[in-house]
């Protein structure tokens, strides 16, 4: 261990070991980058072919442009909620889901911390404004959810807030629903070692370095409140018409793939390729807490 007083090493017990990780040295551990892809049992050891993922890619962005031309027609809306631990991969799938997709009809929503206005409104209030109008779709990295795990585990609302947000949800996302929004939440999940691997990665790139937060570094040994937070809060709010989709993530390839094919395959639109979209890769893919490692 360091004995440097500024020093955010952080101590990981298991197999009976304690393993030191310090995210400011330039050094992986072996343990991190040997089990990057296969961290809480992640069922391949490798990630898929870059050639083959670029491959799927197109072909289901393809169908994302149709399906997006007929939503323009039809007039019809889209909310889309992408959730996860800090480093889990929801950026980068956004980024996917709209590449060909017109920007002023596709509105991704990442919310910074609630301003002191935004304090005082209905906790909903400002997603809420954000909504999509005829032929739109609103994404959100981070949404509502804050209020399910990085509000309780950092301390930012009171157990109370979590319990009424947590009893609420359900009654919530009905609205939604039963307003005809077509409405899809993912959870993209991620083994330890591989959220360790991300923030080193980020930590030592002249591109990336900003991703890393202050609430990533405290976040690194909240591991298990995460975990709990994330139990609670997917328990409480899968609900048959607002179920969570759970992704496996450690291979942002393999998950992203999985997020397009999920959406396509649940909506109707004109020339939509039953053969293009595929079957869903049960070992990724699933719905609620059963699914979750
Ligand atoms: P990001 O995940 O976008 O890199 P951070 O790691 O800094 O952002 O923060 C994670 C989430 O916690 C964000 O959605 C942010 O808005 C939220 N957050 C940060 N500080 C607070 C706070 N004091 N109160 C409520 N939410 C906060
Ligand atoms: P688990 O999901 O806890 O059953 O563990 C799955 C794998 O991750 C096993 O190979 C463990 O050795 C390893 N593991 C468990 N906990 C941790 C941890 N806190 N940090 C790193 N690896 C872990
Ligand atoms: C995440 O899930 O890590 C963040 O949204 C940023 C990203 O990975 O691109």
């Amino acid at each position: 261990m360091s004995t440097n007083d500024d020093s955010r090493a952080i101590t990981i017990s298991f197999d009976g070991k304690e393993h030191v990780f310090d995210i400011d040295d330039p050094k992986i551990p072996d343990w991190v980058e040997d089990n990057k892809i296969t961290a809480g049992g992640y069922p391949y050891d490798k990630k898929l072919k870059r050639s083959d993922y670029e491959e799927e890619l197109e072909t289901l962005q393809e169908e994302l442009v149709k399906l997006k031309s007929h939503m323009d027609k039809t007039g019809e809306r889209m909310i889309i909620v992408f959730e996860g631990r800090d480093a889990a991969g929801k950026g980068g799938t956004i980024n996917v889901l709209t590449d060909y997709l017109n920007p002023r009809e596709t509105n991704v929503v990442a919310l910074p911390k609630p301003t002191e206005t935004e304090q005082g409104q209905w906790y909903f209030q400002r997603y809420v404004k954000h909504f999509p109008t005829s032929g739109e779709i609103t994404i959100y990295d981070r949404s509502w959810y804050n209020r399910g795990g990085v509000e309780p585990v950092m301390g930012f609302c009171t157990k109370e807030q979590n319990e009424k947000f947590l009893s609420e949800v359900p009654g919530f996302e009905s609205m939604i629903t039963d307003e005809g929004i077509h409405f899809f939440k993912f959870w993209l999940n991620i083994g330890r070692e591989t959220q360790l691997e991300r923030f080193h990665d980020r930590r030592h790139s002249k591109l990336k370095y900003w991703k890393l937060s202050g609430i990533d570094i405290i976040g690194m040994s909240k591991w298990d409140d995460y975990t709990n937070a994330r139990d609670q809060m997917i328990k409480a709010t899968h609900t048959d018409n607002a179920p969570w989709n759970i992704v496996r993530y450690n291979d942002k390839r393999r998950g992203r793939l999985e997020v397009l094919r999920h959406i396509l395959s649940k909506m109707e639109y004109e020339g939509k390729s039953r053969k293009v979209i595929g079957q869903p890769n049960d070992k990724i893919i699933g719905q609620g807490y059963d699914f979750i490692e």
